[in-house]
């Protein structure tokens, strides 16, 4: 009886532990255009003879100082280059951010307010003011998104800093002639997005022993209390053996922590239209399992839940903004250790769909969970699209480094739509071929498939298993995260080292592009 009591008190006590704020940040604010006279600026500064109408205003207020630095400095503003300038004129600290010659795009302007975001983090100021003389509503609340984003810290497991001055706290004030129509556009559209990649970021950073299955969904739970139009189901271990969920089963079952299925959908689009279905990889610890990963680097192997964390933070940005659409995530949760209870290579696993596959190596957990998580949206849901988005293979980082996601697809439509998608958001996704042959890579000698081939196109094999489990005249693509769910160095302005949320962006553009 005590326990039925405590054990939940002891829960939410942890629970108010793990969910303490991760992040310190400078609250965004929108103000009227003015150059201030003093403390610490940003602003944009374009390549060629003219830098720009705030450069130079600012220049003239200074004596030229800042003419004289750019020269000094050999700073030309192409894009994403910085000139970081303390002490500089009347100002303690002025910070300009190339922008190129071409067309301000949305990613341009994103990319200068992730530039401002990150050394805001990063400052003692406290005060932060980018000045943008543009009146376009939409590009003061791109600036803004940006510099949300490049803002991202993690300080969770931090105690606070005794003997430096306490940094990221304050004000980043965007000051623009939009004004008002820039901050309700801001916060209409982007800071949801903002908020969902934080959301997701903070999952993946999230070490093994604290986010295993449950506490991801305890976690997803918490981060859309209050939001309308959605509904979460989750499915346990009995309710997954009822349904014959061999495949995430069979990974989950070497763990202590049980796996879970984790549906979350929203619903605001047409009343009865299928949902648009993403579905993620939620491994929430790899370690290969008995194919055991060697230890150099496994630590990362926390960040096999990128996909999951992806699509669950992408139905978070679609449900807070409001978007009209339906949409359902599904994140596939299970910790993949070694263990008495653990699969073995060898075995044979029956699906939820009947087939059964041979495991190979119980180091291909991802698509293990991904067909078992594909089975129940198709069947619950019918949806016409699905996209599943997983860091499936070290193959596609072998092909496409950092730089790329991997897009593989039957569907060219879908394919273009993805990759424009990628495009736009500054998340890139670069299509890889499903070839035929795959099928004869995944011929079993005792079950219906072998779930791993032999030799070479190991991405793509990947993608043409989890492809057998999707029905027909579904349109369907996978994207390969593998290289892109953690960054040691930041690559973009927008993100800084550590979790990207790659995935939350592009899905989002999309959804915005395609079916809103
Ligand atoms: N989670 C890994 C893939 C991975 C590798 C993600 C590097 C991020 C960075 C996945 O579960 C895995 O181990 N894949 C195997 C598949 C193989 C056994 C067919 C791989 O890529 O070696
Ligand atoms: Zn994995
Ligand atoms: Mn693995």
């Amino acid at each position: 009886m005590l326990q039925t009591l405590i054990r939940p008190l002891m829960l939410a006590a942890f629970l108010a532990l793990v969910s303490a704020p991760a992040d310190a940040r400078r609250e965004l604010r929108f103000d009227a255009y003015a150059v201030p006279a003093s403390g610490t600026i940003a602003l944009a500064v374009a390549e060629g003879d003219d830098p720009g109408a705030v450069f130079a205003e600012i220049d003239a207020a200074n004596a030229g100082a800042l003419r004289r630095a750019v020269a000094a400095a050999a700073f030309q503003g192409k894009p994403n280059t910085q000139l970081d300038l303390p002490g500089i004129g009347r100002y303690d600290r002025v910070l300009l951010v190339g922008i190129g010659s071409g067309p301000v795009t949305p990613r341009v302007l994103e990319d200068v307010g992730g530039a401002v975001g990150q050394m805001a983090a990063r400052s003692p100021a406290e005060r932060i003011e980018l000045l943008w003389a543009g009146t376009e509503p939409d590009a003061a609340a791109h600036l803004a998104f940006g510099a949300d984003l490049g803002q991202y810290r993690f300080d969770t497991y931090r105690m606070p800093p005794t003997d430096m001055p306490v940094t990221g706290q304050g004000d980043l004030v965007i000051r623009t002639p939009a004004g008002a129509a820039a901050a309700e556009r801001y916060r209409a559209q982007w800071q949801p997005v903002a908020e969902a990649v934080r959301f997701a970021r903070d999952l993946v950073t999230e070490p093994g022993n604290v986010l295993y299955p449950e506490a991801f969904v305890e976690r997803t739970r918490a981060a859309f209390r209050g939001v309308p139009g959605v509904s979460i189901e989750v499915l346990d271990v009995p309710a997954m053996q009822e349904l014959g969920m061999g495949g995430i089963l069979s990974v989950g079952q070497g763990s202590a922590r049980p796996p879970r299925l984790l549906l979350v959908r929203y619903d605001g689009g047409t009343r009865g239209e299928p949902p648009l279905a993403f579905v993620g990889k939620g491994i929430t610890f790899d370690t290969g399992g008995v194919s055991l990963k060697p230890n150099d680097g496994m630590w990362r192997m926390k960040t096999d839940m990128g996909g999951a964390a992806a699509v669950t933070g992408a139905v978070l940005a679609l449900a807070a903004r409001r978007a009209p659409v339906n949409a359902v995530a599904v994140a596939a949760l299970a910790e993949n250790m070694p263990s008495g209870m653990a699969a073995r290579p060898g075995d044979v696993v029956r699906t939820a769909a009947g087939r059964t596959f041979e495991i190979t190596s119980t180091d291909a957990e991802g698509r293990m969970v991904l067909v078992d998580a594909l089975w129940y949206v198709q069947r619950q849901y019918r949806p016409r699209v699905v996209i599943d988005v997983a860091t499936l293979t070290g193959a596609v980082v072998t092909a496409l480094g950092d730089d790329y996601a991997g897009l593989f697809s039957r569907d060219d439509a879908l394919a273009a739509q993805l990759t424009a998608a990628g495009e736009a958001s500054g998340e890139a996704v670069w299509r890889l071929p499903l070839h035929p042959s795959y099928a004869r890579d995944i011929q079993s000698p005792i079950a219906d498939v072998r779930h791993s081939g032999g030799r070479g196109a190991g991405a793509g094999i990947g993608a043409h298993f989890i492809g057998t489990w999707v029905d027909e005249g579904v349109s369907w693509a996978h994207l390969d995260i593998a290289g892109m769910a953690w960054f040691e160095d930041s690559i973009q302005p927008t993100v800084p080292p550590g979790a990207t949320a790659f995935g939350v962006r592009l899905l989002d553009r999309f959804v915005r592009d395609v079916h809103e």
